[in-house]
């Protein structure tokens, strides 16, 4: 993938953070290798994506790359990649390689990466912890094991290897949950290019039209205005099959009288946008239509008010829950009293997931939705997170009725979800992803 050149100071910034986090624990190495390329089908890759937590730290886009940090008395800031190769940069592209590497992305060192068997061991002897992904993927651990071994050889002439592990993605995960000034900038201009893509996808929608030809609308956008890639593979769905939470944009026809319901994100620089809309096919809503919609975007509105410093991460799931529970009574698709349809759940027949989930450089992104640390005496659960500025997370209430003897057949196969991003700010949350309408009116307006 190629990134554009950048300002380095922000992933510097961050691996600073870490040495001081290293340096609380006590010290030692940390060792973080970046993604790996993955063959698609005989000479074709995947296209490549580097691991974030990688990303966050280095800012070094390219494959057959590690990070290295020691905290000790002299901190150290290596990175190993692949050496130049004048032979394979002819066929697959530019390598910055190890001497501009270091000077370019700020390490005091870079090393090429088939050195790595040999400088590992050297580095993690006698470091008193090893900061690293916890048994999280089998190479990794085999490589580690290696270099283990090769210092516990080098024991006869006295070195010693690390007695303490630290999960180094748990780490990360709490520094990612908050995001920096930079990030913040990445994934604004990532929500204004995926609501420009909802955009051109309502204005472009007719019926008629195949689901594939409105992906390919979201795409043509996304891709024209410099995002690498999808956050997330595109959801287009109309009709009933706005019923099937993890559908893809498939064939099907789109029919005048039916929703589309458009599940669509670009990532940009390495971060995700995640914004869903659903709209008419011949840009008026019907009676029920209308009715199911404007509960859910009261449900968003309630879950937004929601979303401030200092709330938990679970008051917007149940404010939101409160009013579909309430607009499923109204609108007779369950019986009985509000309190008794949020105590027995009932409401989860048409409402299924939760109502958001942290956004960043993944679209579900790290980062632990309760506060870290002991469950308070007597609580056998940890309290949720609270809220605090910086934090971005999906607001994406729906409901979608699949068709049933006890449902009133107005709304058979009726599925909407309205999701929008947020970010906690100092007094409540901006929703970074409104350059699309989400009004009723306003997209019947925009759609004319
Ligand atoms: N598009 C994935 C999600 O909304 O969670
Ligand atoms: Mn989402
Ligand atoms: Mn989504």
């Amino acid at each position: 993938m190629s990134i554009p050149a950048q300002d380095i100071s922000p992933f510097a910034a961050r691996r600073k953070r870490l040495l001081e986090a290293m340096h609380a624990q006590g010290g030692g190495i940390a060792i973080l290798p970046t993604a790996r390329e993955c063959v698609r089908n005989r000479d074709a890759e995947y296209p490549y994506r580097f691991d974030s937590d990688f990303f966050y730290l280095t800012g070094f886009p390219e494959p057959e790359a590690w990070m290295v940090l020691v905290a000790g008395s002299q901190d150290r800031q290596i990175l190993f990649c692949r050496s130049k190769n004048l032979e394979r940069e002819i066929w697959d592209g530019y390598r910055i390689g190890p001497d501009a590497a270091a000077e370019q992305f700020g390490f005091d060192q870079a090393y090429p990466v088939e050195s790595l068997s040999d400088e590992l061991p050297k580095l993690i002897a006698d470091q008193p912890a090893l900061f690293v992904p916890l048994a999280s993927d089998r190479l990794f651990d085999l490589n580690l094991r290696t270099w283990l071994d090769k210092v516990r050889a080098m024991g006869r002439s006295g070195a010693t290897v690390p007695g303490r592990t630290y999960d180094l993605r748990a780490i990360l995960a709490e520094m990612r949950l908050v995001k920096d000034a930079s990030e913040l900038e990445t994934m604004r201009r990532a929500a204004a290019i995926s609501a420009g893509a909802h955009v051109r996808a309502m204005r472009a929608a007719r019926p008629g039209m195949r689901e594939y030809e409105i992906e390919a609308e979201l795409l043509h956008e996304f891709r024209r205005h410099g995002s690498q890639s999808v956050a997330y593979n595109s959801i287009v769905a109309t009709g009933r099959n706005a019923c099937v939470l993890h559908y893809r944009a498939g064939d099907a026809e789109l029919k005048d009288g039916d929703l589309l319901l458009i599940d669509a994100g670009c990532e940009l620089d390495g971060y995700a946008s995640d914004i869903t809309r659903t709209f008419p096919v011949n840009g008026r809503f019907s009676g029920p239509q209308r009715a199911l919609y404007d509960i859910v975007l009261e449900a968003q509105r309630a879950a937004a008010s929601r979303t401030l410093p200092g709330a938990r991460w679970n008051e917007g799931h149940d404010a939101a829950v409160r009013v579909l529970a309430q607009g499923m009574i109204d609108e007779g698709l369950l019986a009985g009293s509000l309190d008794g349809v949020l105590e027995s759940q009932q409401y989860t027949r048409f409402y299924m997931h939760r109502t958001g989930h942290w956004l960043g450089m993944d679209v579900h992104d790290v980062g632990d939705y309760r506060e870290p640390g002991p469950a308070p005496a007597g609580d056998t659960q940890r309290p949720w997170r609270t809220l605090r500025p910086g934090m971005v997370l999906t607001i994406e209430p729906g409901i979608y009725v699949r068709p049933a003897d006890d449902v009133p057949e107005r709304f058979w196969d009726i599925g909407i979800r309205i999701e929008d991003d947020a970010v906690v700010t100092e007094t409540g949350c901006e929703l970074i992803t409104r350059g699309v309408p989400v009004a009723a009116d306003d997209i019947e307006a925009l759609m004319k």
